[in-house]
């Protein structure tokens, strides 16, 4: 199915009025002004942002664009502010990954009251009138992780480690997750001894928890499906220190490269691999489409609680031992350095 979106009734100039695509061409092309997107991100502690950063600026540039991109550490005060400032500097449409989602809708309205249209980068904005949404399928990742996990433990104590409450994107992964387990919880045969967020994606939290998991359990569990790499980590660390490692599998997401070595080591069982330059790279296109006032196609619409959002999603692929070659290595995001020690 596909759905065509004329991103209308926005103003798309930085003095509030509203231009068509070709008035903007015409404006642009004797102005000679670039066109520049404002990308506001909520943290680059995971490797995979620092790649999401890089990727976006340089499919920006490479289009000819430019971008100012800034980054709140987590903190969404500090989010709102520079987005605020990014509104005032004059860009002209706003990227944004949001720490909070239901935080940013504030900037929605403000980025609509200036005349800037917002795009949801990876997660989405919840009750706001987003743009469009384009992230990856994140039921699916949850889907994969599980598919993959009772593949290798039908039966047994399951403890899930979610990611941050406040993030939309743990929420579907959640959903996917428990769409597959479902069936084996109503059988009988998979039991949840333990599920709970990790505040903020932090590792230190997830530690907390499945300590207290293990703990709770008399270290009786079975498997582990963990919100990305970076709690599985923790997990991983909880399992090694009780001698557990490698006994009990453990799912992750993001195909960071600890994960993928410990996947080859065969103490994670599986990471889901999104490919960020895809997901960069289609930001950066119809970002600047969008700014041009042209005409997008887009999937399928996501309802965030106010408005359904047009959405494309990418396909987030599952990664075990058996194909590291034919994912990361083969797409280049890893180096058989990197991932083996060596090149052979
Ligand atoms: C992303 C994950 C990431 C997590 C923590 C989620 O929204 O989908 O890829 O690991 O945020 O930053």
């Amino acid at each position: 199915m596909s759905i065509s979106v004329t991103l209308s009734g926005c103003q798309m100039s930085k003095n509030q009025t509203s231009i068509t695509s070709s008035s903007y061409q015409q404006n642009n092309e004797s102005t000679k002004e670039k066109i520049k997107i404002g990308f506001s991100m909520d943290t680059l502690k995971e490797d995979r942002w620092k790649r999401d950063k890089e990727l976006f600026k340089q499919a920006v540039e490479d289009l000819g664009a430019e971008v100012e991109i800034v980054e709140a550490n987590g903190d969404d005060a500090m989010q709102i502010l520079q987005a605020e400032t990014l509104i005032e500097d004059g860009v002209d449409l706003l990227v944004v990954v949001p720490h909070n989602a239901e935080a940013m809708a504030t900037i929605v309205k403000k980025a609509h009251s200036s005349g800037i249209k917002v795009l949801s980068y990876d997660r989405l904005i919840k009750n706001a009138d987003v743009d469009l949404y384009i992230s990856f399928d994140n039921e699916m990742v949850g889907k994969l992780q599980a598919e993959t996990i009772t593949k290798l433990v039908p039966k047994g104590k399951y403890v899930y480690i979610g990611g941050a409450d406040t993030d939309n994107n743990a929420h579907q992964v959640k959903r996917g997750v428990f769409t597959v387990l479902e069936p084996y919880i109503e059988k009988g045969e998979i039991t949840i001894v333990y599920d709970q967020w990790t505040k903020n994606w932090d590792p230190a939290d997830a530690y907390i928890n499945v300590e207290e998991a293990l703990d709770a359990n008399g270290q009786e569990i079975d498997a582990v499906i963990a919100g990305n790499d970076a709690t599985a980590q923790s997990v991983i660390k909880a399992l090694t220190i009780r001698g557990l490692a490698g006994q009990i599998p453990v799912a992750g997401q993001d195909a960071d490269l600890p994960a993928i070595q410990n996947i080859e080591k065969g103490i994670q069982a599986m990471t889901v691999y999104k490919p960020i330059p895809s997901l960069a790279l289609k930001v950066a296109e119809i970002a600047i489409k969008m700014v041009k006032g042209e005409h997008i196609v887009v999937d399928q619409k996501v309802n965030n609680g106010k408005i359904e959002v047009p959405t494309i999603l990418l396909e987030p692929i599952a990664v075990t031992k058996e194909n590291i070659l034919d994912t990361v290595i083969k797409d280049k995001f890893y180096s058989k350095r990197e991932v083996y020690g060596t090149s052979e």
